[in-house]
């Protein structure tokens, strides 16, 4: 069984693409087959994980165009068990490209869907998919959330955090009601938490029973050894391997792997 997570918060900056490339760059440690879905035509995934987004080459535009299969965009990375699909900035005008009368959004859950069925036999496919979204909630973010079974929400420990948050659960629920009835909330991952000030935790914590939602116990604090992985295009497991957000990201994956039925709306 495939886990397919996509990253969403309708806000900008809050540690989305860090969390999909760390999360997944620890999940492949544990010797998990990952691949890393590129939804943003930023392509700062795709950068962060060391390709070149102007390289000509398949990616995320091409397969939603239906112009290559999936398998033909899947890039190995350099890091063992962890694999790409990336974007490029010209996934901001794939949308146009499609037929109307077709379920746009739909279109890269089916292509990945074909995917996984060519591969199985010839060989395992993927234990986990992880989703990277553009910080809206248009057609690339609603197409992730269409080929996801959970979602998984970085909150940034400020206070619009909520507001963002709200936006998201709106959106999953018309999502539900829509195109992906069996979408799931996976929980929260707290990012730029900073530890001496509990009054935001204790906010979110409160705001999360509320709705009944999951916050991961790991916190991901603000370190400049996070920035210096974008830029270098490595995983930090590889880039500060003993470092405290390394450490971080992988037991933000021991408590998804641990506890793979996700708490429910
Ligand atoms: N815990 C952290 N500490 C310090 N810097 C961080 C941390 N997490 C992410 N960053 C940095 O903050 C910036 C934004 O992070 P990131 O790109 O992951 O956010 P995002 O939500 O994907 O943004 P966007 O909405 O633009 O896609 C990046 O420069 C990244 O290196
Ligand atoms: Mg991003």
């Amino acid at each position: 069984m495939t886990v397919s997570i996509a990253c969403v918060s309708g806000k900008g900056g809050v540690g989305k693409t860090t969390t999909v490339i760390n999360l997944g760059a620890a999940l492949a440690e544990r010797d998990k087959r990952v691949l890393l879905v590129d939804c943003d035509p930023q392509s700062n995934l795709t950068s962060g994980v060391g390709l070149d987004p102007y390289d000509e080459r398949p990616g995320v535009a091409s397969v939603i165009g239906g112009h290559v299969d999936a398998s033909a965009a899947i890039t190995e990375t350099n890091w063992p068990n962890l694999w790409v699909l990336p974007a490029s900035p010209d996934l901001s005008a794939v949308e146009g490209e499609l037929a109307s009368s077709i379920d746009r959004e739909l279109v890269l859950r089916d292509a990945l869907r074909r995917d996984a069925l060519r591969r199985d036999g010839a060989r395992a496919s993927f234990d986990y998919v992880l989703f990277d979204t553009p910080p809206s909630f248009g057609f690339q973010t609603i197409s992730a959330l269409a080929a996801a079974g959970e979602v998984l929400i970085p909150v940034q420990m400020s206070g619009f955090a909520i507001r963002g948050l709200k936006e998201v659960l709106r959106t999953v629920h018309l999502v539900r009601g829509r195109l992906n009835p069996d979408l799931a909330i996976l929980g929260i991952v707290p990012t730029f938490v900073n530890l001496r000030t509990r009054f935001s935790r204790q906010l979110l914590d409160g705001l999360c029973e509320l709705a009944n939602i999951r916050v991961f116990a790991t916190v991901i604090t603000p370190t400049v050894k996070l920035q210096e992985t974008s830029l270098a295009g490595i995983p930090i497991t590889a880039y500060a391997s003993s470092s405290k957000a390394a450490a971080a990201y992988r037991e933000l994956a021991g408590e998804i792997i641990g506890d793979e039925v996700p708490a429910d709306v």
